[in-house]
């Protein structure tokens, strides 16, 4: 079985995908690297050259792409904005539940999202935060120690 990690940019899901993936000897995938290799672009490139909605449909076809079916796949924080990518999602969707006071502090280190050049952070979560729970199979809270986190979801599993 496949596992997706949804949830907003800067909610853990790259860091908990790789974890997890190591611990249960699965697959890691992240799928906006799929769409850069496939692309040849970066995510920026794309955003600034053909806008969101190409990204949306080079996103889709990715989740299309994935023939795996023991992989850990961290998805990009817009996944759910799509409506028809939850059938693509074959397998257990985990929403990594996290507070916007601890998006921020973690995305005060990272690289600038390309969408938040245009909106804040609140807008996109009051946008999604429905999405992310209609397409989840279970919510996971991430506001603590990443650690834990993967053991809460490694004793869902079990
Ligand atoms: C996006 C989040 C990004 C990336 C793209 C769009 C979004 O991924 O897919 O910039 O719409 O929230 P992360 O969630 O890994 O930052």
């Amino acid at each position: 079985m496949n596992i997706y990690i949804i949830g907003m940019p800067g909610s853990g899901k790259t860091t908990i995908a790789k974890q997890l993936a190591k611990n249960l000897n699965y697959t890691y995938i992240d799928l906006d690297a799929m769409i850069e290799k496939d692309s040849l672009m970066f995510i920026e490139e794309i955003f600034e050259k053909y806008g969101e909605k190409k990204f949306r449909e080079l996103e889709t076809n990715a989740l299309k792409e994935i023939n795996c079916d023991q992989a850990i796949i961290s998805c990009g924080g817009g996944v759910v904005t799509v409506k028809n990518n939850k059938e693509l999602m074959k397998g257990l969707k985990l929403y990594l539940d996290t507070d916007i006071t601890v998006i921020k502090k973690r995305l005060e280190s990272d690289y600038q999202r390309p969408l938040l050049k245009q909106t804040t952070l609140e807008q996109l979560y009051d946008d999604r935060f429905l999405k992310y729970q209609d397409f989840a199979d279970a919510i996971i809270n991430n506001n603590y120690d990443i650690d834990q986190t993967v053991k809460v979801i490694e004793n869902y599993l079990k």
